[in-house]
This record gives C-alpha cells, structure tokens and sequence, in this order.
C-alpha cells in the first residue's frame, strides 16, 4: 500500500487566495461554511499533474467525446472503491455534474415532470425547469427519525405522470448513503412505471466508516433506464477545472447523448481531465487521509453540538462533509441569515434547500478542527 499522504490545512490567507467563491466573496471576519468546497491543500499528485500540463501547455480544446486515459481511471477507482463493473466505454466527459444532468434529461427524457428529493442541492431544485419540465418534490418529512426517499410519494408522482427521478445519492444534504435494500426498492417502482433515473453520484468518493455505497447502475435491472453522473471534484477539491462524467451502459442511449448538437453540451476543460485521472488513479492515499479527517470532524462536531448547542439537531452524517442542521429550537425562521449578521459565520440556508423550509442550515465541516470549534462556537452565541 502506498504511503499516505496527509490532510494538509490552508491558513485564512491560503484559503482566500484558492477558494475565490467560498472565502474570497465573504469579509474577513466571516468564516466561511457554506459552499462544498474543502479548506484543505490539493493531493499533491493532482497538483503535480496539473503543474505539468500547465508546463506543457495543456490549454487547448479537450479529446471531443470518448477520452480513454479518463475512462479507464474512473472504471478502476469504482471497482476498487464501489465493487463496480463500469466498462470504460460507459464513460464520458461532461463540464459538470449539473450539466451532466441537465444533457441527460434533455437528450434521454421524455418531456414530462421530473421528481427530485427534496431538500435538495440547490442549483438542481431548478434543473428540470431549464429543460422545460415540471420538478415535483418528493420531500422528506422535517420531523422524520431518519431521512428516507418516501416510495409512496415517489410511486404516485410517477402514476401522476412523472418520467424521470433525478436521484442524489450519497445524499447532499440529507447526508444520507442510501442502502442496497433502499435503492432497490425505488429501483422497483421507477421499472414499475416505466421510468428513467439520472443518478447524482457526485459525493459517492466520499462515503464516512460505517457506510458502503452502492452505485444505482450496480443493482440488476437498471442499464436500460439509468444514466450516473459522476465526478472526482467533490472529494479532491478541483469543481472549478470543470470536468464530470456521464456513466451510461446501455449502448442506445450512448449513441442518443453522442448524437447531441454540440450547442447542447457545454465542453469540459483538458486541465479537468488531467486532474480526474490523477485523482482517479493515483488518489486514494490522499482520499484515505480525507475520510479519516472527515470522520474525526464529524465526531467533533457532534461533540460540540451537545455541548454549545444541545438543542440543534444534526442528521447522522454518512457522507459528504455537508451537515443538515435543524436549529428550529432556537426560534429563528433564517438561522443563517441570524449567523452571518451575529455570528460571522456563513452557512448555507436551509430554505435554498427546501423551499419554504425555515429554522435550518446546511454547514460545511471540511475545515480545520480550530475553526469548526470556532464556528460553534459563534452559532451559539448568535442563535442562543
Ligand atoms: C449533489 C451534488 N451534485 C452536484 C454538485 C455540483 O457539482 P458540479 O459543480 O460538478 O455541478 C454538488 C455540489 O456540492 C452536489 O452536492
């Protein structure tokens, strides 16, 4: 086994010079907790790989469609970390998992609504619309023990008229890493109706001790309805070098999404897919270090709640380092808004998530132990 290679933190200067969304457009004073991105160094390996292409003048356009090196890593990182069997052929970039999505609907689905869980991440509540379909929510219950896709409410949705389920899976911000059982269960009503599922994959890399993921297109029966979408930018840090991938087994469906005018695809960068691959094939000395850190963190954290924040409610986090927080106890209807304002922390309000849905917040944990001790610390002050 390869040497770890360690978690290594960005001071405040460091972070605001990299992150330029999450630190760079909040003042000084503000901690950042909001957007998903890590205050964490690069794996080493990704950042040499991409200092070399740079040093090559990797800044031309991209290998247009199949990309092999980028196949083949993806197919041996699902089969060492997943147990999948991903044929290299099923693989192909796109800019972004969003967009990724949004190609997949609009090239593979039938133009009818599409259910999407919800609270979910934010800039997909409005996906479905982009392409000219309805989203119609299958929501969880804020007061449910745990947070579990509602097959009744999935299975009318579909009777009613819905022909796509968009499923995020590992969960943001649910936190969730469904079961095998849960997604074969929904598997059964989607094959029941006769629909399509595009799978969000994205924080799959990023599975906490305790849980497994099962990738949708692993379960018997779903190469001829499902599409996963799929990057290595979430668990490495590099959303903004704009590469993802479409997972596609079934042969006419890839033929469907290659026939697509360009227009309808918005091209991933060459610096993307030199960083995937790196990730991909190289990665998981690092990626172990990361989920030893995040694990600890979310220990952490739990700890902290009980003690500044006893009546906050933290969903069990199985994955991500995204924390679905219910702090309705403490009275205000945008927490978020009260963290920022007293507080000097910025969080991700829970209404971007779930429409209407007061008194939560979604806070990123992947930080230094200091700061989330700090960040705690400054919510109980602010909302108690
Ligand atoms: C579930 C989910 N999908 C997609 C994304 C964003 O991916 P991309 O930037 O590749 O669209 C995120 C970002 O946090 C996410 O949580």
């Amino acid at each position: 086994m390869t040497e770890r290679r360690p978690i290594v933190d960005l001071t405040d200067e460091q972070a605001r010079r990299a992150l330029v969304l999450k630190w760079g457009t909040v003042p000084k004073d503000v901690i950042p907790a909001w957007v998903a991105e890590m205050d964490y160094a690069l794996d080493p390996v990704v950042h040499e790989a991409l200092l070399r292409a740079v040093r090559d003048g990797v800044t031309g356009y991209p290998v247009f469609g199949y990309t092999p090196e980028l196949a083949e890593a993806y197919a041996g990182f699902a089969a060492r970390h997943y147990g999948s069997r991903v044929e290299p052929e099923w693989v192909h970039p796109v800019v972004d998992v969003t967009s990724g999505v949004r190609v997949v609907l609009d090239t593979l689905s039938e133009p009818a609504p599409v259910a999407f869980l919800v609270p979910g991440y934010s800039p997909q509540l409005d996906v479905a619309e982009v392409t000219g379909r309805r989203r119609v929510d299958v929501a969880v219950d804020p007061d449910a023990e745990r947070a579990e896709v509602d097959l009744d409410q999935l299975e009318s949705l579909l009777a009613g008229g819905a022909r796509t389920l968009l499923l995020t899976q590992p969960h943001n911000p649910w936190g969730r890493v469904f079961s095998r059982t849960e997604l074969e269960r929904i598997r059964d009503v989607v094959v029941r109706h006769g629909a399509r599922v595009v799978c969000d994959e994205i924080h799959a890399p990023l599975v906490l001790p305790g849980a497994s993921h099962t990738s949708y297109l692993d379960l018997d029966g779903t190469h001829d309805h499902a599409v996963a979408v799929v990057a290595a930018s979430k668990a490495f840090n590099t959303a903004g070098l704009r590469c993802a991938q479409l997972v596609v087994p079934s042969a006419s469906d890839r033929a469907r999404l290659a026939a697509a005018p360009m227009a309808r695809n918005d091209s991933w960068s060459p610096l993307g897919v030199v960083a995937a691959v790196a990730a991909y094939a190289d990665g998981d000395p690092w990626l172990a270090s990361l989920v030893e850190r995040l694990d600890q963190l979310r220990t952490q954290l739990g700890g902290l709640l009980a003690e500044h924040l006893p009546a906050a409610r933290m969903r069990p986090l199985e994955a991500t380092y995204l924390v679905w927080l219910d702090a309705r106890a403490y009275g205000h209807d945008d927490p978020a808004a009260v963290a920022l304002e007293r507080g000097r922390v910025k969080l991700g309000p829970g209404h971007e998530y779930a429409p209407g849905l007061g008194g939560h917040v979604r806070l990123n944990l992947a930080t230094s132990s200091a700061r989330l001790a700090e960040i705690v610390r400054r919510l109980a002050s602010a909302w108690v």
